[in-house]
């Protein structure tokens, strides 16, 4: 049995203090090993060729001209590959992407999907042959446009219901003194973390290993077993150090081909995907088109709320980018009614990205707000107060917290809000025109069941080993600050060892969800450990070792709107001879939940904060309709904010805590992307007076 009534009172020390990276010296001195580096004998090397047409069927590869190649060993294809079972539900409760599923057949379904593996004794090898390999198509039309009035759009749940509906929306709306009825759309974006997708797998005695770069080691471990039909025990996959996730480090095409090369070359395969083969196979975020009604009273009070989203998938998965999703958390209205809708599209699947439905979604509610305050003379903060909900919207059930009204009161304070003029369009600064702009910000504050092993060691040190992964977040050092207090000891006699389906089940890193969940795991272990060490024996020299499974806790919580929260602010200037927006100023007040390490907190929310940034001006991947691929698919082609586009961005926090969670985390993972790009779109509209409902907000567009 496990209980969870620890209250965060109770829990002092290590956790809310400053800590730089437990792994930060192996890092920066390169003696951390990332997936794609890690040397084995017998390596041998997979590159994957991807489709050139964005619908068809593959009707020859010419194999023979490049098995004569310096080096090559193998070309793996639908024709010759080792079949894979799909037909199942992963640990995350969704079918596996057949994205993934590489080789099964000859269908080609969008451009870049793979259609070989080419493998050689050296990456230059394989690289070489695999751009020498003639492959021929029977193609097929292709459509890769997304409009609103896609004849092929349908409602589809994704992780939550498709429609909610309550009152009548007409009715409310007619009866409204002020509406707001716009479009707003955000295009294809990507995340392309730093480091590329790479795994390594190698048989080793029956049992299957691959050295991966994942956000969950047993994520990948349990979908490998099921899809090349293994018992779990038979595959272990390690991911130690990751250079970056945001929800596309899942399973996918490199892993799947690497463990197909090395079961049948029986020696080690690695295979790493290139950047440009990252914008068809890593994932991406899906553009949407919504649609926004908004009817209130003269004073701002809303009586009518409709969200609409509409995203693309592809022709082989269906996934949805849940954008009308916030709406259902953030405002109520007697009449109330949301929509997520899918178009099956000739493209890449799309996956989970960074605030997946709130970040695209703030930013058409969060601007519709905002159009609605300045239509209704109401400072966009006291219209957001006026409608805080009593309890869920959609699910009627009470808040676990929620503090959005004092991350805008803090906020407010620090951003200088209450000297703002409202009107637009009105301050300069040489040929810059000056603006502010606010949004609200929720995600979800979720747990997933997590299995730790605590050991005590004969020495007086601690070692924790669970299956979390760190992202670049800083989760080892989070949870070793958490362990450090369960046990009230020092974080130096701490040791945590992430990474490995050989310890247990565990939360992956995502839904904002990872820390949290491994840290209940690894409180729960402490507190059992403790008790045996009360016990008096001396520890013997192979340790004591616990181990905890927090499934039964996580049953028993009871049911609550459970969210982070954030009030985000912008200040922009724009040039008006070139179009140039610039973020001068950024400050974003959360409430979401204990603080673990501030350091690495902050670290996480100003990242999400930049990306909103990027997002409001820069990030879209454009699509050639002709071809349906992308135009430069690349980080030349595909803009990100850098270093210049970034000005003074902070992250603080009011004070938070859920109540239900042993330690008090929410999470801090996603929630600083959200509302970001509509803080911005805002502050530009107050700059200029004129109202971007498209992003980016390119230079084009505001000129
Ligand atoms: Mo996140 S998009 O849940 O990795």
């Amino acid at each position: 049995m496990t209980t969870a009534t620890t209250g965060p009172a109770a829990v002092k020390g290590a956790v809310g203090t400053a800590h730089t990276r437990v792994e930060g010296r192996d890092k920066v001195t390169g003696a951390a090993r990332y997936a794609g580096e890690i040397p084995f004998a017998d390596l041998a090397h997979g590159w994957l060729a991807l489709s050139t047409v964005a619908r068809g069927r593959v009707r020859s590869l010419d194999t023979d001209a490049v098995l004569g190649m310096p080096g090559v060993l193998a070309v793996l294809h639908h024709g010759n590959a080792p079949r894979v079972d799909t037909d199942y539900v992963g640990m995350l409760g969704i079918p596996p992407d057949p994205t993934a599923a590489v080789f099964q057949d000859d269908r080609v379904p969008h451009v870049g999907w793979p259609v070989a593996l080419v493998v050689a004794e050296t990456p230059e090898q394989a690289r070489e042959a695999a751009e020498a390999l003639v492959v021929t198509y029977d193609e097929e039309p292709h459509d890769t446009v997304l409009t609103a009035d896609h004849p092929g759009a349908y409602p589809a749940d994704g992780h939550m219901p498709a429609e909610t509906e309550k009152g009548d929306l007409a009715a409310s709306l007619a009866a409204s003194a002020v509406v707001v009825d716009e479009e707003y759309t955000t295009p294809e974006e990507h995340h392309s973390m730093m480091e590329p997708h790479a795994a390594t797998a190698l048989w080793d005695g029956g049992r299957l290993e691959v050295i991966d770069s994942n956000q969950g080691a047993t994520w990948v471990q349990t979908e490998l077993a099921k899809m090349f039909s293994l018992d779990e025990s038979a595959v272990r996959v390690r991911s130690e150090h990751i250079g970056g996730g945001f929800g596309s480090k899942g399973l996918r095409a490199h892993q799947v081909s690497a463990v197909m090369a090395a079961t049948v070359l029986q020696r080690p395969v690695r295979v790493v995907m290139t950047r440009r083969q990252m914008f068809s196979l890593a994932g991406h975020r899906s553009p949407t088109v919504q649609r926004v009604r908004l009817g209130a009273d003269a004073d701002g009070r809303l009586r009518a709320l409709e969200h609409r989203s509409l995203n693309q998938t592809s022709t082989v998965y269906e996934f949805v980018e849940p954008g009308a999703g916030v709406a259902r958390v953030m405002y109520d209205a007697d009449a109330h009614r949301t929509a997520n809708h899918v178009v099956r599209l000739d493209v890449p699947s799309p996956t989970f990205m960074r605030a997946p439905g709130e970040a695209p979604g703030s930013f058409a509610i969060e601007s519709a707000l905002d159009e609605l305050a300045e239509r209704c003379g109401v400072d966009p903060i006291e219209l957001r107060l006026r409608n805080e909900p009593e309890a869920g919207p959609v699910s009627g059930l009470p808040f676990s917290s929620r503090n959005l009204a004092a991350c805008f009161r803090e906020g407010a304070r620090r951003f200088g809000w209450a000297e703002r003029d409202p009107r637009p369009g009105i301050r300069r600064d040489g040929r810059w025109l000056l603006g502010t702009g606010t949004a609200a910000a929720s995600f979800g504050a979720g747990a997933g069941p997590s299995t730790a092993l605590l050991t005590a060691e004969a020495d007086g040190t601690f070692t924790v080993r669970i299956s979390a992964a760190d992202l670049g977040t800083g989760a080892r050092t989070a949870l070793t600050l958490v362990a450090a207090d369960a046990l009230e000891v020092t974080p130096e006699r701490v040791r945590v060892r992430i990474g490995d389906s050989d310890f247990g089940p565990a939360m992956i890193a995502g839904g904002s969800m990872g820390t949290r969940s491994w840290a209940w795991a690894i409180t729960e272990a402490a507190r059992e450990l403790r008790e045996r060490l009360a016990l008096g024996p001396a520890v013997p020299p192979e340790g004591i070792t616990v181990r905890s499974d927090t499934t039964e806790a996580l049953g028993a919580l009871a049911q609550k709107e459970r969210h982070s929260y954030g009030a985000q602010f912008a200040e922009v200037a724009v040039d008006t001879a070139t179009g140039e927006v610039r973020v001068r100023r950024m400050l974003g007040i959360f409430a979401a939940g204990r603080i673990v390490n501030p350091l690495t907190a902050r670290n996480q929310l100003v990242g999400g904060m930049i990306w909103g940034i990027s997002m409001a001006l820069h990030e879209e991947a454009v699509r050639d309709r002709a071809t349906g691929g992308l135009y430069a698919p690349d980080l030349a082609g595909y803009h990100v904010a850098t270093h210049a586009d970034v000005g003074d961005v902070d992250a603080d926090w009011v004070d938070d805590h859920d109540p239900d969670d042993p330690v008090g985390i929410k999470g801090v993972g996603e929630i600083g992307i959200v509302g970001a790009a509509a803080a911005v779109a805002n502050a530009v509209r107050h700059a200029t007076g004129v109202r971007h409902r498209s992003l980016p907000i390119r230079p084009d567009r505001v000129l």
